[in-house]
Parts: structure tokens; C-alpha cells; sequence
């Protein structure tokens, strides 16, 4: 098998608002290759720590061979939405200096055909970051009722031609199961009416199905929660999205924080009463030209940082 690669988007952006203490205990939430927790690493002096988490048995081998001799990193497998727990486990709820998350998926999970997340190269339709546990995509759209399809495909895809996709998607199921990513891309390229110049007809479909088989939106909500509970007041929340939904999460969330609790108009409730709990750092960050020129995923990245106040 080729050696693929993740090229790290916003490494030093990221890395820069993350660690502000070289002693203290962070969290690569979406571990990847390790682009960013090597960088981490490097800024950590020998007493910080730094948990990566990944879903993905390929990152957690990737971890274990480029990390092992380092005795601050250790790696787990599982989903950030149980970091909590992994927190606790470690006794450092409410002294994590810094979460960074980067979401969505990787470039080797989307390069190589047979983790099924492709459109572009055929490969058994699978798309599960996790390959331990959960229903893969072809047993989600052999089973699956049609409104819930066309209902995935707006939600997740924002896809306008969604109840014809999956009106398409059971006619053809039928006749032959999906097992393999190149039939399912025909039948949803051939169900769209309009195509988009220099996108694929079935983009916006196969990124809905990936988000919903990977429960992201989910999770996420699940991790912004957690990661308010585990960190320490001053330490940092790093959240790089690539698409609006998840970006519109991680934005409400921290609004939400900034604000604190909401109270009845006119009742008289002094600053502190309010429970604020984060401020946000700066404005969105995005990659500037020179990094888009490099890596075009870098594109579609909106990263936001927010820090616990109390
Ligand atoms: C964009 S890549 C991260 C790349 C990494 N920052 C680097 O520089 O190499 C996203 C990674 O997060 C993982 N991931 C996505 N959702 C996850 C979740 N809920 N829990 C744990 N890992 C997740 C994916 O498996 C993938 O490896």
C-alpha cells in the first residue's frame, strides 16, 4: 500500500493558540497523522503532556510508530465525544490546558479507495472512520427508509435534489444492493438534475452520508460541551471546521459561553450572576493565499478559538 498524506492545515495558527504553557496537559482530539501534535510536542517542555485521540485504527498505528519514544504523548482510540471520560480516567478534569480539534476527515482516509469514502476511485462503500464499530454506508443505504435518505441529504449535504437521490438510490437498491462507492456515485450523478461546474453530482451526497454513518454533528456537540468541563480556567478551545455546519456549531457554542446564562428581560442580575464561562479569542481565522496554493483542502477551513474564563 502507498504511504498517503495528511498535509496539517493551520499548523502554526493552531499550534500558536493552543499551548500557552509549555508544562501543561493538552488534547489533539482528532490526532490524524500527528501534524499538529508534533508541532505540540515540540513546544511542550518535559513535564507537558499531550492525549491524541483518534477514531481511525490507521491514525493509532501512525501514532504509535512516530510518538513511541515519546514519554509525554499517549494515544487513544475512540471518539472525542467520550472525552470526558478519558479525561477523568487521567484525573485532569478542570486542568487541561488546551483542546484542539481539526475535523472532518483525513487525507489518507479520503485517498485511499478502499476506506470508501471516494467517489473519484472505487472501493467497497464503507466510510466509517471507526472500522471497529457502527453500520458502514452500504448497510445504512440498503436498509435505510427513503425520507430518512433525502432526509440525511439536506441536512448533512444541504443537497437541494435530495428526494430524488434517494427516490433513485431505493429504486435501484432493488434491483442491485450498493457494496462498492463507484455504483452508488453513478445512481446519485445520474438522480441530479443540475450539475455543478468543477464539482462532482455527488459531492454534496456522499459528504451527507459520511456525516451522518461518522455521527460528526453529534459528536461535536457532544466534544464543545466536554471540552468546557475538562479545561482549566485560561486554557484554550481550538476548533478547525470545513464545512458551515460544523462551523455554525462550534460559533453558536461559543456564543452561547460568551454570553452566559440567558436571563428574563428586566430582571435585575448583576455581570457575574450570569455564569459566562468562555470568551472568544479574536475573530474566525482562515488560510491565507500562500497555504491554499499548497493545499487546497486548506480552502474551506474556519478555525475559532475560545477560552474558559471560569
Ligand atoms: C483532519 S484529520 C486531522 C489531521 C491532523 N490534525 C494532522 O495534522 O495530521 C481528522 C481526524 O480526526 C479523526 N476524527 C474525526 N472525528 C472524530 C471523532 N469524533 N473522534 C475521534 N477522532 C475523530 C479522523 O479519523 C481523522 O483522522
Amino acid at each position: 500500500m502507498t504511504q498517503l498524506q495528511h498535509i496539517t492545515v493551520l499548523l502554526h495558527e493552531a499550534v500558536d493558540a493552543l499551548v500557552s504553557d509549555p508544562d501543561g496537559f493538552y488534547v489533539d482530539g482528532t490526532f490524524g497523522r500527528g501534524g499538529h501534535s508534533a508541532l505540540a510536542l515540540e513546544r511542550l517542555s518535559p513535564s507537558g503532556r499531550l492525549l491524541g485521540i483518534d477514531k481511525d485504527v490507521a491514525a493509532i498505528e501512525a501514532a504509535k510508530s512516530r510518538f513511541a519514544q515519546d514519554s509525554r504523548f499517549e494515544i487513544a482510540h475512540g471518539s472525542f465525544a467520550d472525552l470526558a471520560d478519558l479525561i477523568a480516567d487521567r484525573g485532569m478534569t478542570g486542568k487541561v490546558s488546551g483542546v484542539l480539534l481539526d475535523l472532518g476527515v483525513s487525507s489518507p482516509q479520503l485517498d485511499e479507495a478502499e476506506r470508501g469514502f471516494s467517489f473519484q476511485h472505487d472501493g467497497p462503500l464503507d466510510m466509517r472512520m471507526d472500522q471497529t464499530r457502527g453500520q458502514s454506508a452500504a448497510e445504512w443505504v440498503n436498509t435505510a427508509a427513503e425520507e430518512d435518505i433525502a432526509y440525511v441529504l439536506k441536512e448533512f449535504g444541504e443537497e437541494r435534489f435530495a428526494k430524488r437521490m434517494a427516490r433513485a438510490v431505493v429504486a435501484e437498491r432493488q434491483i442491485r444492493p450498493f457494496s462498492r462507492t463507484k455504483h452508488l456515485a453513478e445512481v446519485i450523478k445520474e438522480a441530479n438534475p443540475a450539475w455543478e461546474k468543477g464539482k462532482h453530482p455527488a459531492t454534496r451526497a456522499f459528504q451527507a452520508i459520511r456525516i451522518y454513518v461518522n455521527n460528526e454533528l453529534a459528536d461535536l456537540d457532544a466534544v464543545l460541551a466536554q471540552a468546557l468541563e475538562v479545561l482549566a480556567v485560561g486554557g484554550r478551545l481550538v476548533v478547525i471546521s470545513f464545512h458551515s455546519l460544523e462551523d455554525r456549531a462550534v460559533k453558536r457554542f461559543i456564543r452561547r459561553q460568551e454570553l452566559g446564562d440567558p436571563v428574563p428581560r428586566g430582571l435585575p442580575i448583576r455581570e457575574e450572576q450570569l455564569n459566562k464561562r468562555m470568551r472568544s479569542c479574536g475573530k474566525a481565522i482562515k488560510a491565507g493565499d500562500e497555504e491554499v496554493n499548497v493545499n487546497i483542502r486548506s480552502r474551506s477551513a474556519v478555525m475559532r478559538i475560545a477560552e474558559k474564563i471560569s
